[in-house]
């Protein structure tokens, strides 16, 4: 009888397979640091064949498998704890056809997605799913969990590309759904049921993914507000004007963090509680023009307190690090981050009860706050106070937490608009999705991964 990882080997070779502790500590986990990896083996498989022998294997000896990505996840989707197999998708990393005609990419599922964003380029198009970590995330992982980011108020989701999915299945057959085409009315879209699976249905192999054309002569704004409350009306107008490609916010305490690392400087001088970032595009000089307007107005009504416009793209790319360098920059702390939203127009009332409900909890605490406002999707992040220990941080706001989840409840609002659920708000599921819900999630997943070998624990448990 081979041993396991002799099976592995005898798929991949010798040199793509990891069984040393390193090697167990880097792959075995994600950004979150609260979980202790402890996988079986770490194997990179080449190609969708690969994948399925290695699916098959693990079927076989009933051994579940943690399909992983670029580990930039921030709520323990691709964490392996108890003797997995972790399956990189690292070497996968290969354009597989590009279809001009359809503005259409085949890439393998490991593809990082800065290399796609570079390449659409190069073929004179733009794939514009963007976020911090794009330089290391993978098409993959960004799929599993159907990753947002800083454009989706034009662009939506991850979900919104792709186009065609090759996946391995947790029973180990290999589904080739959708061929990248636009139009396709037969039966039920299942390329949508992996979407945001994070890795419990199957192993996503390859993806057609769409292309947009470029973006013409972007601009950026970033505006100081004197209050939360300035926030909307504020977006109320620029939107009324002007289709703008980002609207992101960040408090004082969040741009202070990415200051401090030394990399860029506050946008101006005037000191401001709230910032927010409005990118658009300005192919005529009409829409600029528009964009002052709007601006001048703002002031006028008292809802910005000052601003500045990126005068090239260097100074462009510098401000918009003042919003995305934030998670960077707060990876030195110890934190409880909030990934929640609800629909636009209940965003003002949800963020006053908010604000209340920290105002009385976490008074002490300092908390950083940014996110994609233009989506309804805030990132509350609350910093662990130096002298606290790590274990009483955590209790205290596992205490907590449900009280802010039961505020996202009532207003039909969502615990994870777009890290995933993973381990960290699994616990807290119920506040988003009804039982009846998650009993056909259960369903679904039983058809797929009969055997539930795939990322077990991750969303929900099976029984
Ligand atoms: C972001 O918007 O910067 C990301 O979702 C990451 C984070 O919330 O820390
Ligand atoms: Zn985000």
């Amino acid at each position: 009888m081979q041993s396991v990882i002799e099976q592995l080997v005898a798929i991949v070779g010798e040199h793509r397979v990891k069984i040393d502790v390193d090697s167990q500590q880097v792959f075995g986990k994600d950004q979150t640091r609260v979980f202790t990896p402890n996988p079986m083996a770490v194997v990179f498989p080449d190609n969708t064949e690969e994948v399925q022998k290695i699916v098959q294997l693990a079927n076989q000896q009933r051994i579940a498998i943690v399909p992983s990505g670029g580990r930039t996840g921030l709520s323990g989707g691709a964490v392996a704890m108890k003797g997995e197999i972790v399956l990189s998708l690292e070497k996968m990393n290969r354009v597989l056809d590009y279809l001009p005609e359809d503005r259409v990419i085949q890439v393998q599922a490991g593809m990082v997605t800065e290399q796609l964003q570079t390449i659409a380029e190069e073929k004179g198009g733009f794939y514009p799913v963007d976020f911090g970590s794009s330089g290391s995330s993978q098409i993959g992982g960004n799929i599993a969990t159907n990753a947002g980011g800083i454009k989706v108020i034009r662009y939506g989701m991850t979900r919104n590309w792709v186009l065609g999915l090759t996946v391995v299945t947790g029973s180990g057959e290999v589904l080739h759904i959708n061929n990248g085409m636009m139009k396709n009315a037969t039966g039920y879209a299942l390329q949508h049921l992996f979407i945001g699976s994070e890795g419990t249905l199957g192993v996503i192999t390859e993806a057609h993914m769409k292309l947009e054309r470029q973006p013409q002569n972007l601009q950026v704004l970033v505006l100081g507000v004197p209050n939360f409350e300035a926030v909307m009306p504020v977006m109320r107008e620029f939107r009324a004007q002007i289709d703008l490609t980002a609207f992101e916010f960040f408090d004082a305490n969040a741009m202070q963090k990415v200051v401090d690392c030394g990399h860029v400087s506050a946008p101006f001088t005037t000191q401001a509680p709230f910032y927010v970032l409005i990118e658009f595009e300005s192919p005529h000089e009409e829409t600029l023009n528009q964009a002052m307007q709007v601006f001048e107005a703002c002031m006028e009504k008292g809802w910005v307190l000052d601003g500045v416009l990126s005068q090239s793209l260097e100074q462009l790319k510098n401000l918009w690090r003042l919003r995305e360098d934030i998670t960077e920059s707060l990876s030195g702390y110890t934190t409880n981050k909030n990934d929640i939203s609800v629909l636009i127009g209940h965003v003002p009332a949800f963020i006053n009860d908010i604000e209340q409900f920290f105002a009385q909890h976490y008074a002490a605490f300092e908390t950083c706050w940014f996110g994609h406002i233009g989506d309804g999707n805030l990132h509350l992040n609350v910093v662990k106070p130096q002298d606290m220990p790590i274990p009483e941080f955590y209790e205290l706001c596992k205490s907590i937490n449900p009280k802010i989840f039961e505020l996202v409840a009532k207003y039909g609002g969502s615990i994870s608009a777009e890290h995933g659920v993973g381990l960290t708000k699994k616990p807290y599921l119920a506040y988003s999705r009804s039982p009846v819900e998650v009993d056909y999630m259960r369903g679904i997943k039983q058809l797929f991964d009969p055997h539930g070998i795939m990322n077990p624990g991750k969303i929900f448990d099976i029984a």
